[in-house]
């Protein structure tokens, strides 16, 4: 997909083995300053590898990625303090309260005194956590610790967020209630990648779909263009057709000797 604004994320040539495993096999993508993408693929595709791998977290065994011009490999401490990730897994501290929590993202992330009590404040009545803001962690729902990841990841003001199936186990409105804060996000200049396997979400959220099979990008359009590119009333059918398990996408997938 051509684009003229420059790059948030570059990744060229990106390959990743586990083991025998074959996860990453040339992966190229771009993701252009200020936008939303999100990575779909099917459980195992390679989405958690591919935002582990560019927040520093795994290191690829080929290929590169930068993140605002940093090498993921070479400058790690760069790429770190310009990113924000929230993990498909927690990072709560389940025996912390919620302003707890956010206060030692806020020590981990250097802000200083007098700007660490207002974003805090801040981003629980953003949230929709002021109310809970003693509460023990652990005594929250599921969704509202979501919330709480999500208000953690952006104590450092991040200018690249990787959301990692941010929504699992949201509610509706909770969920609709995060699509706006990735909105707000995204409207103040951050970019933002996410995987999802709620499509509608995808079509709601993203401005380019990127749909990850065998190893590398099947798609990378709009919403609008691969629904029209494959004649498909919903992205579920485009998401289908792309990833059909007998169909595979690689030319020439390699087995790894
Ligand atoms: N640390 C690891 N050691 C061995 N294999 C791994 C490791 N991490 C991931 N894998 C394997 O790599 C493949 C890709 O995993 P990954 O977590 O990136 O997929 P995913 O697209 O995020 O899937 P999901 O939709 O289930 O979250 C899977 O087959 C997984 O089992
Ligand atoms: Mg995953």
């Amino acid at each position: 997909m051509s684009t003229t604004s420059p790059a948030a994320i570059e990744i060229t040539g990106l390959r990743k083995a586990y083991a025998r495993q074959l996860v990453l096999d040339g992966l190229d993508l771009t993701v252009p300053l200020g936008t939303v993408t999100a990575l779909l693929g099917a459980n195992g595709a390679g989405k958690t590898t591919t935002v582990s791998i560019l927040s520093t977290l795994v290191p690829a065994d080929a290929g590169s990625a930068t993140v605002l011009g940093h090498d993921v490999r070479s400058q790690p401490d760069a790429v770190r303090r310009l990113i924000g990730l929230t993990g498909q897994l927690s990072a709560v501290d389940p025996l912390l309260t919620a302003q707890e929590n956010l206060r030692l993202m806020a020590d981990l992330r250097l802000l200083p005194r007098s700007r660490r009590r207002h974003r805090v404040d801040e981003l629980l009545e953003t949230f929709g956590l002021a109310a809970a803001r003693r509460t023990p962690t652990q005594a929250l729902s599921g969704g509202m610790r979501r919330k709480l990841d999500l208000a953690m990841t952006l104590v450092g003001d991040p200018r690249v967020v990787f959301l990692d199936e941010p929504t699992t186990g949201l509610d509706p409105r909770a969920r609709r209630d995060l699509w706006q804060q990735v909105r707000e996000l995204v409207s103040d200049g951050t970019t933002v990648l996410l995987t999802t396997q709620y499509l509608e979400e995808a079509d709601q959220l993203a401005d380019t779909v990127a749909v990850l099979h065998g190893g590398r990008l099947v798609a990378h359009d709009t919403p609008a263009g691969l629904k029209t590119a494959h004649d498909a009333g919903s992205l579920d059918d485009v998401f289908l057709a792309l990833t059909d398990p007998e169909a595979p996408s690689t030319d020439q997938h390699e087995e790894i000797a």
